[in-house]
């Protein structure tokens, strides 16, 4: 099921917004029902084995409304987020995917509304909390190696600082960096390794810490495919056997379609929130975009297509991507509508 708003400020479906003919029936505030192979449930609550039937949800913002100045990134979003399940968070640049992050990490307060963490206030350095966030260039001259960098993703005080700690507390880093694969670099200064290990090594530090809730920033930037399927192998992995709440911006959608339950699409103050066959529709990004897009299906590989100045809507130099990086631009791929000139596809 899909929400929608707007940033007219009356926090429901708008003439502006309404919803188009191919997601009828689905309800503003309603939640999406789960796919069957899914850990989490219809109704919001967890069906991961050993959660009590009433703890809250492990994310959740109501009303939440987020503006810098006269501008609002997103108005009056309601999602509620169970455990264990996989939400992909999308849209252009500038469209709030970070800021989203940065309030639920207690980083940035909303304009309105609440957040919610297990139910209690967004917190800075919140032992509950995992994150991987945009990628930045390490800055030459620090002298930090991987490991330790993982390191500080453990919270001391979970082990206390005696020798029984130390020694958890490096067995942790240890099995960390070799749920990454990373034990052949990652002692090594991380100013000398390659962008994709040390994304390998920012995931390793926010799993070490075994968080309830995961929050991913673009966390596939720079990797190889094989890097890409080993990286959401082991998010999709974390949330299954421990109920890791996931909420995974990224704007490639492709290498992680196969995990997700629900996506969250933020563009220009508006939202959509539902299944990805839900959202992921000409009509629905048309009308969230305000302007023709199609979103056409290859070989289960789902290709967003913009025209004309659709491409500045739909974010610059490819960054609003959902394939593979590096995939050269194709024309046209389902080849049927010779009046358009695509200027990308993206697969
Ligand atoms: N503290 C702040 N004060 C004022 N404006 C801000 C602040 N933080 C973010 N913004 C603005 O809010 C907008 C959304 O930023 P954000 O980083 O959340 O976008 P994003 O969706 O993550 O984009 P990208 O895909 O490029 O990473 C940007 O225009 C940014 O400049
Ligand atoms: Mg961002």
């Amino acid at each position: 099921m899909s929400e929608t708003a707007s940033a007219n400020g009356r926090g429901t479906p708008s003439a502006d917004t309404a919803l188009p003919a191919d997601t009828s029936g689905i309800a503003p505030g309603a939640q999406s029902a789960a796919q069957p192979d899914k850990p989490n449930s219809p109704n919001g609550q967890s069906a991961v084995p050993g959660a009590p039937a009433s703890a809250p949800p492990a994310v959740a913002l109501e009303s939440a409304t987020l503006g810098f100045g006269d501008r609002i990134l997103w108005r009056e979003l309601d999602l509620s987020v169970a455990r264990g399940e996989f939400i992909a968070v999308l849209g252009p640049n500038g469209s709030g995917k970070t800021s989203l992050l940065r309030v639920l990490l207690g980083q940035l307060g909303l304009s309105a509304g609440r957040a919610r963490i297990g139910g209690a206030s967004p917190r800075a350095g919140h032992p509950d909390i995992g994150y991987i966030p945009q990628q930045r260039t390490i800055d030459a001259g620090v002298q930090l190696r991987g490991t330790d960098l993982v390191g500080l993703g453990v919270d001391g005080h979970r082990w206390g600082l005696g020798l029984g700690g130390r020694a958890e507390r490096r067995r942790k880093v240890a099995a960390a960096i070799a749920d990454v694969g990373a034990e052949k670099f990652a002692r090594a200064p991380l100013e000398s390794m390659s962008g994709g290990e040390q994304q390998r090594l920012r995931v390793a530090q926010a799993l070490v810490g075994d968080p309830a809730v995961l929050l991913c920033d673009e966390p596939l930037l720079s990797l190889d495919l094989a890097s890409q399927q080993l990286v959401s192998g082991l998010i999709d992995r974390r949330r299954r056997d421990h109920g890791t709440a996931v909420l995974f911006v990224t704007h490639e959608i492709n290498p992680i379609l196969p995990l997700v339950d629900r996506v969250l699409y933020l563009v220009d103050g508006k939202f959509r929130i539902g299944t990805p066959d839900e959202v992921m529709t000409s009509a629905v990004l048309s009308e969230l975009y305000q302007t023709d897009v199609d979103v056409l299906r290859v070989r289960g590989r789902l290709v967003v297509v913009g025209t004309g100045d659709t491409m500045d809507a739909l974010g610059t130099a490819g960054a609003h991507c959902h394939g593979d990086p590096g995939t050269p631009h194709t024309p046209d791929p389902a080849g049927t509508d010779p009046g358009r000139q695509p200027r990308q596809a993206y697969t």
